[in-house]
């Protein structure tokens, strides 16, 4: 009897906690199909064929190691994935903590070589996710997407908005995760929230090549709190599980050269001295040769360079600088594009970052 209550308390606790808990949300990684009757060849022909979804226009329901045409369809994790054709979309709603931020990560795999987009939306808030670019050779990419949930139940909805000859080509998707951040406050020791990178995207434990972090020109939210993507690029979030950090469980690494800046804006005393302190290093992924990150703050600049081994390793760089206005711009870039050994693109790692403002000389000298 003690036993049959306890059960019953886990499994209440449990339901009631699934959709807050980070990971994979509802069979978000498809391996749950239709049913025979549902499907005509590959396309999903019941609008509720995918359970705890909902599918609208032409989505394919792909298994791995199928072809289309010559290509081999891989799928990154299990056994299965869908494809969005034209204007298709999928959905699924769930219940959040309102208020509260939460980042969502994905798989997703262009097929066709034109612009392919992703127009990712938890009403009200939504933005569209270029995926033209491969960052890993695999094809395959994770990529993150963050909002604030607005009422205690929320639907999210994955659209390609692509209008393609081929309603086959259209991005693959896989591995739909869900995390609540926890936005960073600055302290009395980093004036830069979020410095270690600490907080951010769920990682999907089996994809090995990080989480992107889109430009985030058009969205409200950063899946990387208090930092914002800049220009035309993502950048990539990486792990302790499958990379090296220079600190703690979490970096980034600057994928994209001066095609992708990485910044956070920050409240400075005009006049006052500040040192900008931060690690550069590699995550061991096959990524060598020399790299260089530049660091800009106010009229500062310092171009650190480091001579990657692809093995891992770090070293410190300090950037100076007198503000000369109420906010600063902090910001860094990669010099240079990189690739590894396999063919994703890779770059120099930035880690711990820290700002504090300095003493200012004294005024009798
Ligand atoms: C299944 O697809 C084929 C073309 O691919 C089409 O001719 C046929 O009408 C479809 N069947 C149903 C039941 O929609
Ligand atoms: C993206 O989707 C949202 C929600 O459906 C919609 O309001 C918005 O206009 C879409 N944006 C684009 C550029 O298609
Ligand atoms: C800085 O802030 C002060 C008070 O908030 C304001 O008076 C001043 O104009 C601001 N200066 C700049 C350069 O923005």
């Amino acid at each position: 009897m003690f036993r049959y209550i306890a059960l019953l308390l886990l499994l209440c606790t449990t339901a009631h906690a699934s959709a807050i808990v980070d990971g994979l949300i509802t069979n978000g990684n498809f391996e749950a199909g239709p049913k025979p009757n549902q499907l005509n060849g590959t396309v999903v022909m019941a609008r509720n064929g995918i359970p705890s979804w909902e599918v609208s226009g032409f989505v394919e329901y792909i298994k791995s190691g199928q072809k289309q045409g010559d290509m081999m369809l891989p799928v990154p994790e299990g056994a299965f994935a869908i494809r969005l054709g034209n204007e298709a979309s999928i959905k699924q709603c769930f219940p959040v903590e309102k208020g509260m931020y939460y980042a969502i990560t994905f798989s997703a795999a262009r097929t066709c070589a034109q612009d392919e987009r992703l127009n990712v939306s938890v009403t009200p808030e939504w933005g569209v996710l270029p995926i033209q670019t491969m960052y890993s050779s695999s094809g395959w990419d994770s990529h993150a997407w963050a909002f604030k949930a607005k009422f205690d139940r929320v639907c999210l909805v994955i659209h390609n908005p692509g209008v393609e000859e081929d309603p086959a080509c259209g991005p693959l998707i896989d591995s739909i995760a869900m995390r609540t951040l926890y936005p960073p406050r600055i302290t009395n020791t980093n004036l830069l929230k979020n410095g270690d990178f600490e907080e951010g995207p769920y990682f999907l434990p089996e994809t090995t090549s990080g989480v992107l972090i889109p430009p985030n020109i058009e969205d409200d939210h950063s899946p990387l709190p208090g930092w914002i993507v800049e220009s035309l690029k993502a950048i990539k979030y990486i792990d302790s599980h499958h990379f090296s950090i220079p600190k703690g469980r979490r970096a980034v690494e600057l994928v994209a050269g001066k095609e992708s800046a990485l910044g956070q804006v920050v409240r400075t005393i005009p006049g006052k001295t500040y040192t900008l302190a931060f690690s550069v290093g590699d995550a061991a992924n096959k990524c060598v040769g020399l790299m260089t990150v530049e660091a800009y703050a106010a009229r500062g600049i310092v171009r650190v360079p480091y001579v990657s081994k692809g093995t891992g390793g770090f070293k410190r760089a300090v950037l100076k600088f007198a503000a000369v206005s109420n906010r600063t711009r902090v910001v860094f870039l990669g010099s240079f594009y990189h690739m590894t050994t396999d063919g994703s693109l890779c770059g120099p790692v930035v880690d711990d970052v820290t700002l504090i403002s300095t003493r200012t000389r004294p005024l009798h000298m």
